[in-house]
């Protein structure tokens, strides 16, 4: 399957440097044989929208309401997203889960209005690095992907999953291939046990994926892209992944 490199711009950027970016990443990705997404903040959703229109690159959202419409002063719908193109979505980050409440359940929810809206959620699981340490790392894993699993059923396939340790984002501390690919390969033997399209289904390595060490990343077997966060914020550097993944 071609690989998913996925931006998550998280709460950075602005008019005019937005439109930089973008347009050093059109030129760069003109000839680009695998699937490209930038997740942006919400208010610049109809910036980008236009500057990608056309191009190979998919625009993406950081967050979408587990709420259908109403009175949930905020937040964004599923709904909303579409009206602005929005393709993929990122449910359950761990900057989510962490600074706001999100659990298990409610990622779930979130996953199955992206999915029924016609947008790709990217399902982020992990462990801390406190639950790595007490040797939990499969148990934690396993239980973020399996209320999505459960709430999601045969759509599983659908999704994209992105394996994030919490301890590797935005801490220059990167996974080593071995450690992702053995992450990976669990989420895969899930995702099999729950669905026959399971080899379908992207699973993204996340945490200081950068430009040194994308390629050796996306050499394992099990990680079919990345959702890269602070070097997507460079278009060179984003683009050395985009590279390193055909
Ligand atoms: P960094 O690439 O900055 O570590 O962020 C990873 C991430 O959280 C992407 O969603």
């Amino acid at each position: 399957m071609k690989k998913l490199i996925a931006g998550n711009w998280k709460m950075n950027g602005s008019i005019a440097s937005n439109a930089v970016l973008v347009q050093s990443l059109l030129e760069g990705t003109a000839a680009s044989q695998c699937l490209v997404t930038v997740c942006v903040p919400a208010p610049y959703l109809a910036q980008v929208q236009a500057l990608v229109a056309g191009s190979g690159i998919d625009l993406g959202a950081q967050d979408v309401s587990q709420h259908e419409s109403g009175a949930y002063t905020g937040e964004v719908s599923c709904a909303m997203l579409r009206d602005f193109g929005v393709r993929y979505a990122i449910v359950g980050h761990s900057e989510r889960r962490q600074y706001h409440g999100e659990t298990d359940a409610v990622v779930a929810e979130k996953a199955q209005r992206a999915l029924a809206a016609g947008i790709t959620p990217i399902v982020c699981v992990g462990e801390t690095l406190a639950e790595r340490e007490a040797g939990r790392t499969e148990e934690v894993v396993k239980r973020q992907l399996a209320a999505v699993i459960h709430t999601n059923g045969h759509c599983i396939s659908e999704i994209v999953v992105a394996y994030e340790p919490v301890w590797a984002i935005g801490t220059g501390k990167t996974a080593s291939p071995e450690q992702a690919q053995q992450v990976h390969a669990v989420l895969r033997a899930q995702l099999r046990a729950a669905s026959a399209q399971a080899d379908r289904v992207h699973i993204l390595y996340g945490g200081s994926m950068n430009a040194a060490n994308a390629a050796q990343l996306l050499s394992q077997p099990d990680i079919d892209g990345g959702l890269v966060g602070g070097a997507a914020l460079k278009a060179v550097d984003f683009l050395t992944i985009i590279a390193a993944a055909q």
